[in-house]
């Protein structure tokens, strides 16, 4: 389903991904992890073209991705939705019309600027709304909502695409750990009920264990694991994250127990 091989990015001198070659046969939800600057983001946004790769090639079912121009880039595109850590939602405007910015390289130019929706997307946002449980909230502004509900708002938002790809480039580093746990049971849905692919970079190990079928760890831009969440040891993890003998997976968890842990007890 997805083939990527071979795939660098050069910035200067730093190859942010390097020779990075991965293939994916079915829908999965996919967790990629690694320190900071291991070039996770790059990875992503190559992938849905934010990003034109330096070498290699990306193929989704037969069609070359990396190469696409104008018109068949922007089909991709929408083939292809990204949720973003900082959610990235149009603050003033209502959650609806948020939502229904997903079909917006769908629509002509007129329709856009006079926020022209057809009846049957209005009701279909709504509907996505309703189903990740925050219908009650669709007439406010995106900025009245919390950052959990902010980010489901972009999860809609995504789902309104119709995309058989969602990328998630850190979906809960800005939540609490209910929030976060939250948002991350809307993206397993998501792929389970509709069979898309995710995936998602993750900055905490426990996250990727718990929600993915499989994990890619990247370090210093290259793929130094790929396997099941049950291979992703602590020594796998370790080397993941270029860490010492005294890593600690509490210091890369979100989980309540972990943090709990994290907080000295009092006497
Ligand atoms: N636009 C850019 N120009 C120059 N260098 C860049 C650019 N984007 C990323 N890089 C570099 O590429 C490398 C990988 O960055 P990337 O953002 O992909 O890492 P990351 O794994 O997402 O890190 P983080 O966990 O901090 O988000 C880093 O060395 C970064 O400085
Ligand atoms: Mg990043």
């Amino acid at each position: 389903m997805l083939k990527i091989e071979n795939l660098t990015k050069a910035f200067g001198a730093v190859n942010a991904v390097d020779n990075v070659t991965i293939e994916v046969d079915r829908p999965m939800m996919i967790g990629v992890i690694g320190a900071s600057g291991a070039g996770k983001s790059t990875l992503l946004r190559m992938l849905n073209r934010l990003e034109t790769a330096t070498s290699g090639t990306i193929t989704v079912e037969g069609q070359e991705i990396t190469g696409l121009k104008s018109a068949d880039k922007r089909r991709w595109q929408r083939d292809c939705a990204m949720i973003f850590q900082q959610f990235n939602l149009v603050p003033r405007m209502d959650v609806v019309s948020n939502v229904l910015h997903g079909t917006l390289n769908q629509r002509s130019t007129l329709a856009t600027m006079f926020n022209l929706y057809p009846t049957a997307d209005i009701h279909r946002a709504i509907d996505i709304l309703d189903r990740l449980g925050i219908a009650a909230h669709a007439a406010k502004r995106a900025e009245a909502l919390s950052g959990g509900q902010q980010q489901r708002v972009a999860i809609a938002r995504a789902v309104m695409q119709d995309p058989k790809i969602v990328l998630a480039d850190e979906p809960i580093a800005s939540l609490d750990p209910m929030n976060a746990q939250i948002v991350m049971d809307d993206l397993r849905r998501i792929h389970d009920e509709d069979g898309r692919m995710v995936i998602a970079n993750l900055h905490t190990l426990d996250t990727a264990r718990r929600y993915c079928d499989r994990v890619i760890g990247m370090r210093q831009g290259r793929v130094v694991f790929d396997g099941s969440p049950e291979q992703l040891t602590t020594g796998v993890a370790r080397d993941i994250y270029g860490a010492d003998a005294s890593f600690s997976e509490a210091a890369t968890s979100t989980s309540i127990d972990a943090l709990e842990q994290k907080i000295p007890q009092r006497a």
